[in-house]
């Protein structure tokens, strides 16, 4: 076992200063942990590290790089007696993907084979990676389990699966791999504390963020993208699932990558769907008051409903998703309402 001095696990965490990453390497370093970030700052905040930091008690160490950069990553390796890696850092736009190509391909994927690279150099062959319910594309029967058909819609998608199968070829070359591919179905709400959330660079892609956004005053109204899919109330129906849930399947994933050479896939949902107006009415629940909201055309790539079949990372990895609707609404406004503005710069 690589310990380090404290003798706690180092675990690599690319994209660690990340939404995502940021709150798993809270949960982390509280079960025992110590995460080595990896980051760009491209699309995350270094006050994110000290607030990790503030949270826990316990000094990030963070080094920011590129995840393409092999000797960046040979020599982070040679000091850093890290046992795994979890990789978030990568671009995660779908409408975006459709117009950057080149980069979606070369960060998602390049990204993903030059980490497999260095960590078989250093001997260190564990990993999670963050993919994406995105790899199952449209019109599917749900809910979708892991041997769902795989048929990405765009571009983001592709990479994720693309990076999958890439992870897939790398781990059949040495008995020691293990490797946990997490299909992340709609990530959304916070960090209790308020400390640690979302905060997208310019106008919000995704529903929440821009729901909270609208609660706090930042933006005027949400357009909802079409209300006449075959739903309960016509408008698109997620999956959705809390941040904090999400990084305890990181642990868990963890934990079964010590045991379980291979390469095993897992779905990361609730199970549970809602519509677009359901979440803005929990969202007006949480805040106090109501949003104003217009409905406009549907969105191109969206599909109706996106539902995970979570049954697999329940029985295999004995990890459920606990926190509900409520709970993602209001950690998110906590969030919002103690940054405004997003975080410092
Ligand atoms: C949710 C619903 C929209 C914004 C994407 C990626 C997925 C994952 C999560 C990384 C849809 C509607 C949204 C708005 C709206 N990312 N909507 N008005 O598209 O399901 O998933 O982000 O892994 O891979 O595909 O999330 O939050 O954008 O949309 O009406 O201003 O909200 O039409 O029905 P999506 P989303």
């Amino acid at each position: 076992m690589r310990l380090n001095v404290a003798g706690r696990r180092s675990v690599l965490v690319t994209g660690g200063a990340g939404y995502l990453g940021s709150v798993t390497c809270a949960r982390l370093i509280e079960c025992g942990y110590r995460p080595v970030v990896l980051d760009d700052y491209s699309n995350s905040h270094p006050t994110v590290i000290e607030r990790i930091a503030r949270l826990t008690g316990e000094p990030v160490r963070c080094i920011r790089g590129d995840v393409r950069d092999g000797a960046l990553l040979d020599d982070l390796l040679a000091r850093e007696a890290v046992v795994a890696a979890i990789h978030f850092a990568g671009l995660k736009a779908v409408g975006e993907s459709a117009s950057r190509p080149f980069d979606y391909w070369d960060v998602n994927v390049g990204g993903t084979l030059s980490l497999l690279r260095a960590l078989d150099r250093a001997g260190v062959r564990r990993l999670v990676f963050s993919s994406s319910a995105a790899v199952y594309g449209q019109s599917q029967q749900l809910p979708l389990a892991e041997d769902s058909p795989q048929a990405p819609a765009n571009p983001y998608g592709h990479t994720k699966l693309a990076a999958e199968r890439v992870i897939a070829d790398v781990a059949a070359t040495h008995p020691d791999w293990a490797a946990a591919c997490l299909r992340y179905f709609n990530p959304v709400g916070a960090h209790p504390s308020g400390l640690l959330g979302e905060d997208p660079r310019g106008v919000p892609n995704n529903l929440m963020p821009y729901l909270a956004q609208v609660a706090v005053g930042r933006r005027k109204a949400l357009t909802v993208h079409g209300n006449d899919y075959p739903t309960f109330d016509g408008t698109g129906v997620r999956d959705y699932i809390h941040v904090l849930d999400l990084a305890d399947g990181h642990i868990a994933a963890l934990r079964h990558l010590q045991t379980n050479p291979g390469v095993h896939c897992f779905n990361l949902g609730t199970g549970a769907g809602h519509t677009v107006l359901q979440l803005k009415a929990a969202f007006e629940r949480a805040c106090g008051h109501a949003l104003a909201y217009r409905i406009g055309p549907r969105r191109a790539g969206d599909v109706a409903a996106c539902v995970a079949d979570p049954t697999r990372a329940r029985e295999v990895l004995g990890w459920r998703a606990t926190r509900d609707l409520a709970q993602m609404c209001a950690d998110t406004w906590r969030w919002q309402r103690m940054h405004p503005a997003g975080y410092p710069d």
